[in-house]
């Protein structure tokens, strides 16, 4: 398994990390087997969020593992905050209680990275910045960093937070390209080339910070898996034909693809399944040339100018 530098920060973490938004409704002993099985393909990133199966997902995660110092010195811990109820909420209150909880739940004196899950339109910046100063001064958070946020809003953050943010969650896959499209399609009468994202692409390499991709193989807004799809023909043809060169599942060619991106990408994949994530871990070591990186681009639909 391949590492990568998050952000500015020395973490050192694998380049695939997994997400544990799904290991809520897990018994405790089909969890603990997908996280030894996850540590022995050399994935030490453990996406989490306060929200996910409200709680469940960091307590299941706690217990599976059974949390203790040692064990907690081989884990890179990440959660989010912000989300609640039919609103968000960057209120230092909130923030700081939420974080408290994830403590709590997770059996941890610390989280390595905390994230503000989605933009809150209400955000006081100058809230936000006094509660990650609290959190970093006890030692109750290491890192910080956003997630779904846009540069002019990390801008306004970082007007007044003293930390660097060094890591952007964004949904981010073959079939979810974006930030990609936009790029690409600079100045051009086409749908795709409308920026919906503020160059977030150019401005998180330009500032160093990790994009980490959610959802890694789902299409729309959870509408389900594009890999082995019918609904996909084009894309699965090639998926396949690139698979065979380099003995790789199409799940794990979907994977290679985000990795080839210079901007180094950390994938956070959600997979539940043992066999299914070592398929995954191999697509790590896989460098797949430019040209077959853009003929995976055309084959899910898009175009070129
Ligand atoms: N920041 C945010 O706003 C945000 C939003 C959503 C998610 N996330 C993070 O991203 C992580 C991943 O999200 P996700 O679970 O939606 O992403 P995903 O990795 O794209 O999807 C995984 C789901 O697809 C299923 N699946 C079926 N066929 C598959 C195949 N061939 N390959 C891979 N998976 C297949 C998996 O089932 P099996 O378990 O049976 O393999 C699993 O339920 C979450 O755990 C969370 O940490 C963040």
């Amino acid at each position: 398994m391949k590492s990568i530098q998050l952000g500015t920060s020395d973490l050192t973490v694998s380049n695939i990390s997994l997400g544990c938004m799904r290991m809520g409704e897990l018994s405790k002993s089909a969890a603990a087997n997908v996280i030894h099985n996850a540590l022995e393909l050399g994935i030490n990133f453990f996406d989490h969020a306060d929200i996910y199966a409200k709680g469940k997902s960091e307590e299941i995660f706690a217990e599976a593992i059974e949390m203790n110092p040692q064990v907690r010195e081989k884990l890179v811990l990440q959660t989010k905050t912000g989300i609640r109820k039919g609103f968000f909420d960057f209120s230092k209150e909130h923030i700081v209680d939420s974080v408290e909880n994830s403590l709590k739940r997770l059996n941890t004196e610390y989280i390595d990275v905390l994230l503000l899950h989605r933009p809150d339109t209400l955000v006081e910046p100058e809230e936000v910045a006094e509660a990650f100063s609290l959190l970093k001064e006890s030692g109750k958070v290491r890192q910080f960093g956003v997630s779904n946020h846009n540069p002019m809003q990390i801008e306004l953050l970082k007007k007044y937070v003293e930390q660097d943010l060094i890591v952007n969650q964004l949904q981010f896959s073959i079939m979810h390209t974006g930030m990609i499209d936009s790029g690409l399609l600079v100045n051009m009468k086409h749908e795709n080339g409308v920026d919906r994202d503020g160059a977030i692409l150019d401005y998180s390499r330009l500032h160093d910070m990790t994009i980490q991709a959610w959802s890694p193989f789902q299409y729309g807004f959870f509408e389900g898996v594009f890999v082995d799809n019918p609904k996909f023909p084009e894309l699965n043809k090639k998926l396949q034909e690139i698979g065979e060169k380099y003995h790789l599942s199409n799940t794990a060619v979907a994977i290679a693809w985000i990795l080839r991106h210079p901007a180094k990408i950390q994938p956070v994949v959600g997979t539940m399944n043992p066999e299914r994530l070592k398929e995954i871990a191999i697509a790590s070591e896989v460098t797949i040339t430019r040209e077959e990186w853009y003929q995976i681009y055309l084959a899910a639909g898009n175009m070129l100018p």
